[in-house]
């Protein structure tokens, strides 16, 4: 797909239901008791995984509409192994989430994915799990998994070894069906959609700075879940406006839970105006609108305890950098190496292949930025729907425009995501 220059981006939109909330809400609504409401659910192939895979182990779930579903629980035992393998497509956090919970079920589960998925660390999930007394084979760490359910699971204390949000949840969510309390202890903070969904289904959560402690519940009682607009989709709406001069985007209904939130501070260091306007909460989670106007940018860095805040943005972050004033790195965040792709080969070759100055090192990248539009060029998406986002953005923010190899890719997260950038731009 051709993305060509924008004039400006300017207007008020919504996005899809958030994803990391939009899978928790169907993995706990199939644990519940009795229906659980899900409103606002970000429809995706990520998403649909997540339902698919929780009908094949026998869960009632219906889509009331679009956007919403309705999950007939079947308590915290009551999955039922299917026949064949339970495929989580390109879900990483399904594949992660789902073989804590099935480590507490009865039967023997068989989990596979996509080649991405099939190429992606297992083991980090898997080595906490059998010390909480769960079997749970991988292939040399990675999928197809197999998991022989337990009734005798017991709680643990593991420090992360990785800042995982998917580790700690799938070690959590074994933790409903272990004796005694699980607690996960993080190097940094992660984000948190788990723990706050837990509370709201009546599980009893401690935290303490840098630890989450849960105690096995008796039911689990979801009801309502309103999710709220994806942070992490809005994301490449908002980097375009700070990139093309005269752009002016507002969006509207978006979760704003701080651990999700680090691209706003780094926008506010480069410069960009940002605005969070109608702050409210919903359901345990931080929701507001958010404004993005254009302005000159100035380079920063960033590390450390910043990486996993705006993990999924770090690509856009390159982009910005690209167009700054000064030079900005990104380090302390080879993560990025075991997503969807290699993503920090993917963003320093798409960039480079686009005029940007930027060179890749082991844990992150260096851009020296020019304040100007980039040339353009060709992106290849490499089956990752972050990249081919971002190809979108340098495509709007540059002189020639952007060639965006497998484009469609971006129906991972956001179907919709090429109509709505489309009702903003203008030529
Ligand atoms: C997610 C956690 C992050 C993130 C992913 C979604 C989640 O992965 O990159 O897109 O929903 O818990 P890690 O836990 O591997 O950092």
């Amino acid at each position: 797909m051709r993305i060509e220059p924008a004039a400006a981006i300017v207007g008020h939109v919504a996005v899809p239901g958030d994803k990391s909330i939009s899978h928790r809400a169907v993995l706990l609504g199939a644990l519940g008791e009795g229906e659980t409401r899900v409103r606002g659910f970000g429809r995706s192939a990520d998403t649909e995984a997540s339902v698919r895979a929780m009908r094949a182990l026998g869960v009632d779930i219906a889509d009331v509409a679009d956007d919403e579903l309705a999950i007939v629980g079947v308590g915290l035992r009551g999955l039922r192994a299917p026949e064949g393998p339970v495929d989580c497509a390109n879900a990483g956090t399904l594949m992660r989430l789902l073989t804590g919970i099935l480590a507490g079920q009865h039967g023997r589960f068989e989990l596979t994915g996509d080649e991405s998925l099939r190429l992606r660390p297992m083991e980090r999930i898997a080595a906490p799990l059998r010390s909480m007394g769960a079997s749970v084979r991988t292939e040399e760490g990675h999928a197809p998994l197999v998991v022989e359910g337990s009734d005798a699971l017991h709680g643990i204390e593991y420090a992360l070894p990785v800042a995982s949000a998917q580790v700690k949840s799938a070690v959590l969510l074994a933790g409903l069906n272990a004796t005694g309390a699980t607690t996960v202890v993080e190097p940094v903070p992660t984000r948190d959609h788990t723990e706050l969904m837990l509370e709201a289904a009546g599980v009893r959560v401690r935290r303490r700075p840098g630890a989450v402690t849960i105690e096995p519940p008796a039911a689990l009682r979801l009801g309502e879940v309103e999710v709220p607009g994806d942070f992490s989709s809005a994301a490449p709406l908002l980097a375009a406006a700070a990139l093309v001069p005269g752009s002016d985007v507002t969006v509207h209904g978006l979760g704003l839970n701080p651990r999700r939130t680090g691209l706003l501070d780094v926008l506010e260091r480069m410069g960009a105006r940002v605005a969070v306007f109608n702050r409210r909460r919903s359901a345990g989670e931080a929701v507001g609108d958010v404004q993005v106007e254009y302005a000159e940018l100035v380079a920063t860095d960033v590390a450390g305890v910043e990486v996993p805040l705006l993990v999924d943005e770090l690509p856009l972050v390159a982009l910005l950098a690209a167009h700054a004033h000064g030079a900005g790195a990104v380090r302390g965040a080879a993560e990025l190496r075991v997503k969807e792709s290699d993503r920090i080969e993917a963003v320093t070759d798409g960039l480079r292949a686009c005029g940007a100055r930027i060179h890749s090192r082991t844990d992150g990248w260096t851009v020296t930025g020019v304040p100007t539009r980039l040339r353009g060029g060709r992106v290849e998406a490499r089956g990752d729907h972050r990249i081919a986002m971002l190809g979108a953005v340098a495509g709007l923010a540059s002189s020639n425009g952007v060639e965006v190899e497998g484009a469609e890719t971006v129906a991972v997260s956001f179907p919709g995501f090429y109509d709505l950038l489309d009702s903003l731009v203008r030529r």
